[in-house]
């Protein structure tokens, strides 16, 4: 009983010390991507861990990653998607079939069914599970969630249950960051094995701007006026120039604010995790002349 006693306060005095040092560096700490157990922001998170203090850890590690770009420490989403699909869209938005790479990081915690407290590389407070590829590790969320009802990762060979999903903090009503989740209420499908895979309501992505831009030449600014309009902040990806989450989204970028309105450091106009100020749609009228 002393040894536990004694254990919490050296837990707690690390703590502080973290937070000290924290405190005024970085700008992640100050976001709901900072799912650690420091907190120098004082948001109100509804996912954080009670046993891990790294903050870039539940994303990155800086050896042994998979994948390799950009030093990725978490398991990938093993199921198929279904992408958004309309007969309007350019001929090559439309053949989309998958996800390209640089989505697919957001969607190994966003697709509401890819466990995001299992990672490649953690330290000894965390426990293990073996997968097809070898040990994970299983951080805790704290809360009083169970991670009993998420599904098996096929990626990765990890067995049901080890994980906790975003789609499990779901239940009864809707919830932004799922975005992989079936329409209708969460609590259709309480044991979420047909969740994570429904992208058909979200912006198309994993195309190549170029050739939509060519198939529209008039309805969609070229390259060049999507970046001075941006101030050059909308990126795009590989040789194609494809448009992924990370065209919009800075999954760095502080914004001052959390789910429950509570106001932090950074500047609110890039709420959500925005490359830029989106006042007025000014993000859309980037690359969409209409
Ligand atoms: C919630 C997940 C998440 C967390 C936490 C996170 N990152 Fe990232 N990071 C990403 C993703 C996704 C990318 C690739 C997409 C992009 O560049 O926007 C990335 C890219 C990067 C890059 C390369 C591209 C760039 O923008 O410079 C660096 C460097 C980086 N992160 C550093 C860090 C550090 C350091 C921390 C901790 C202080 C951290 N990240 C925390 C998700 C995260
Ligand atoms: C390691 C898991 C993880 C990864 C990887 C990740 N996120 Fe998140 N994201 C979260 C969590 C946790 C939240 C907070 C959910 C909450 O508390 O409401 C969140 C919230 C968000 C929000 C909503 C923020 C708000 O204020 O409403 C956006 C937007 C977002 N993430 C975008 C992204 C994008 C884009 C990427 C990839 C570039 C990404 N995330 C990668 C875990 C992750
Ligand atoms: C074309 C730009 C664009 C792309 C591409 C995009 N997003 Fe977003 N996303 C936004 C904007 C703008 C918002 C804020 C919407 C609002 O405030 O109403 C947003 C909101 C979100 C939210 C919060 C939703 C909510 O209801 O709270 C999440 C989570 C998110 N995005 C994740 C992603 C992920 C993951 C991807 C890739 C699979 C992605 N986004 C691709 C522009 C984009
Ligand atoms: C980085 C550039 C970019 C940004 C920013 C962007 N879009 Fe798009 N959007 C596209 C491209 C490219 C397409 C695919 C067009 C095509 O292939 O016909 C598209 C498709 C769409 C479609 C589907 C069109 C259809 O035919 O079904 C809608 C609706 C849309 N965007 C709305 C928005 C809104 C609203 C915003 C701001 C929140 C936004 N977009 C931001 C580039 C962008």
């Amino acid at each position: 009983m002393n040894k536990l006693v004694v254990m919490m306060a050296v837990v707690g005095v690390s703590l502080v010390m973290a937070s000290t040092v924290l405190a005024g560096a970085g700008k992640v700490a100050y976001t709901v991507h900072n799912m650690s157990s420091t907190n120098p922001g004082g948001l109100n998170r509804f996912i954080a861990s009670n046993n891990e203090d790294q903050i870039c850890i539940f994303c990155h590690t800086p050896h042994n990653a998979r994948p390799s770009v950009p030093l990725w420490n978490k398991v990938m989403p093993g199921q198929a998607f279904n992408m958004y699909t309309t007969a309007s869209l350019s001929p090559a938005a439309r053949a989309v079939t998958a996800p390209g790479p640089e989505s697919l990081l957001c969607l190994s915690c966003h697709d509401g069914r890819t466990a995001i407290n299992v990672l490649h590389n953690a330290r000894s407070t965390a426990t293990t599970a073996t997968g097809s590829k070898g040990i994970e590790y299983v951080v805790d969320i704290g809360g009083s969630f169970s991670d009993a009802t998420t599904p098996a990762n096929t990626a990765e060979g990890l067995p049901a249950g080890v994980g906790l999903s975003i789609g499990m903090f779901g239940f009864g009503g809707t919830y932004g960051a799922n975005l992989g989740k079936i329409g209708g209420p969460d609590t259709t499908d309480m044991n979420q094995l047909t969740y994570g895979g429904n992208l058909m309501d979200d912006h198309p992505i994993s195309f190549s701007y170029d050739a939509a831009q060519g198939n529209k030449p008039t309805k969609l600014n070229s390259r060049a006026v999507v970046s001075s309009n941006s101030s050059y902040a909308i990126r795009f990806f590989g040789p194609t120039n494809r448009l992924e989450c990370s065209s919009c989204h800075d999954p760095h970028v502080p914004y001052g604010m959390d789910r429950m309105g509570t106001t932090g450091v950074g500047d609110v106009k890039l709420r959500p995790f925005l490359v830029m100020d989106n006042t007025g749609s000014a993000l859309c009228f980037a690359c969409h002349n209409k």
